[in-house]
């Protein structure tokens, strides 16, 4: 059977500075809070750090070549904010305009086109010490003038932006668990976070329209993550726990653009701890995004929870300060699950995607990122990974089903191009097990590659 995408579907594939750039602090590059971060002892699995990760901004021209090899239509790679402006803001750094010209010209020149992420999550460390990071009133204009020095310097070349990748990760990670940098704990600064970050955003978009869109022609969004939230029963109080934790997960940062405020569920739980969208806010974020990017992992079961009752499973399980939403998520054991022990729910994709064309009014949406860890092991130079085509089956299965029942779905970028550093994780799983080496890092030719090389080239799936 052929289930064939549009012409024009975008097949790509996905990185980020930090996860394997490498050279931290070489080529002019400050020092960003996950370089600070990692330092501290017992913060990264294993003490890994990305100081050299797959070695990229050495191996650029190898890396590409790589690219091409697979056939990706698209890269979605992101600028590292400090390599540009190594105290954040300020003075640029030629070396490091000149290592993503490079990158930008040699991609163009392999018939790849660049999708260029602002911010995946290393901040300069000077603004987490001098501003406060993301809780500070003064970053969402920072942020707003290092965007203008990359639409500036690149935004001839660069058609297609995103200005931050996964502000919930940012804002529940980095500033309420603190699993991530710069490893805040608190109720109250993930949502203050999360509001500047919204600003940060549409300040930059504001910015790219009024001086770069006419001339350069490109488009801008922002990419948010979301698991898929499934009612653990047909009772209305679970089917209630599902749509809030969606609320809580996605709609937090998603209304606000599309909607102009915070979901109901949240200003009525938060009360005071989350800052209002005023007047003025709402003016600025309405309508800043030309589509609507998706990074989509997994699926768990939402159930509702007495209050105080939900904070069971693990950090990444329990869709961020669960006391706030009384949901309670589980999964089946029926589920496969990957490495990092995230269940491969492929229909979970599929009503995610209608649940956003549902609310948002079915605007034009791309997933940023999809995809699996396993424990590969090379076998005579090859990984035979089965398991990771099976996911990747799957997923395009039922995200081609949803295009079918309407979903404006306009391209789809694995995770990952390379093995790379997983942030706390570092290069291994924790707990133990290894998924991957070091020094084995990266660029084993895999199975799945081949695979994707034939869907690209197909432009769909042959089952
Ligand atoms: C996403 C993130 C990526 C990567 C991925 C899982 O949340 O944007 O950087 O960590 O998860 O491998």
């Amino acid at each position: 059977m052929y289930k064939r995408f549009p012409e024009h579907f975008i097949w790509g594939g996905a990185t980020s500075a930090y996860q394997i750039e490498g050279a931290w602090n070489t080529g002019g590059k400050g020092p960003s809070i996950w370089d600070v971060f990692c330092m501290i002892p017992g913060k990264v699995h294993n003490g890994d750090t990305g100081d050299v990760a797959c070695d990229h901004y050495h191996r650029l021209a190898e890396d590409v070549a790589l690219m091409q090899q697979i056939g990706l239509k698209a890269y979605r790679f992101s600028i590292s904010w400090p390599r540009i402006l190594p105290a954040g803001r300020g003075a640029v750094s030629p070396q490091g305009i000149a290592f993503y010209n490079e990158l930008i010209d040699r991609l163009l020149g392999a018939g790849i086109e660049p999708w260029v992420t602002l911010y995946h999550w290393d901040l300069p460390a000077a603004l987490e010490f001098e501003l406060g990071g993301w809780l500070g009133d003064a970053i969402s204009d920072t942020f707003a003038d290092y965007a203008s020095v990359c639409f500036h310097h690149f935004g001839d070349r660069v058609k297609n932006w995103i200005t931050l990748n996964e502000p919930w990760v940012v804002a529940i990670l980095g500033y309420g668990l603190g699993v991530f940098a710069p490893g805040r704990v608190s109720n109250v600064a993930p949502y203050q976070a999360g509001h500047n970050l919204l600003k940060a955003h549409a300040k930059a978009v504001r910015l790219y329209r009024e001086k770069y869109q006419a001339p350069q022609q490109g488009q801008i969004g922002i990419t948010n993550n979301c698991d898929w939230r499934e009612p653990h029963t047909a009772a209305a109080q679970d089917r209630d726990a599902a749509q809030r934790a969606l609320e809580y997960f996605l709609a937090w940062f998603a209304d606000p653009i599309y909607m102009g405020d915070y979901p109901e569920c949240m200003k009525t739980r938060l009360g005071a701890r989350l800052p209002k969208i005023n007047a003025a806010d709402r003016e600025l974020l309405l309508g800043t995004s030309d589509f609507f990017g998706l990074n989509h992992y997994t699926t768990m079961y939402a159930a509702a929870a007495a209050p105080g009752g939900a904070a069971e499973g693990s950090v990444y399980g329990n869709g961020g300060l669960s006391e706030d939403q009384d949901v309670a998520l589980s999964i089946s054991t029926d589920w496969a699950l990957t490495d990092m022990n995230w269940a491969v729910v492929p229909w979970g994709c599929r009503k995610l995607l209608e649940w956003i064309a549902g609310r948002y009014g079915n605007p034009p949406l791309y997933i940023t990122e999809n995809g699996c860890a396993f424990n590969d092991k090379p076998e005579n130079g090859r990984v035979h990974d089965p398991d990771r085509i099976a996911f990747f089956e799957g997923y395009l299965s039922e995200i081609h089903q949803a295009m079918q029942n309407g979903v404006n779905l306009r391209g789809y970028f694995i995770w990952s191009l390379l093995d790379n550093f997983e942030w706390a994780s570092g290069y291994s799983k924790k707990f133990g097990i290894t998924w991957i080496e070091p020094d084995t890092l990266r660029r084993i030719p895999k199975d799945s590659a081949d695979w994707y090389r034939k869907v690209i080239i197909n432009n769909g799936l042959i089952i």
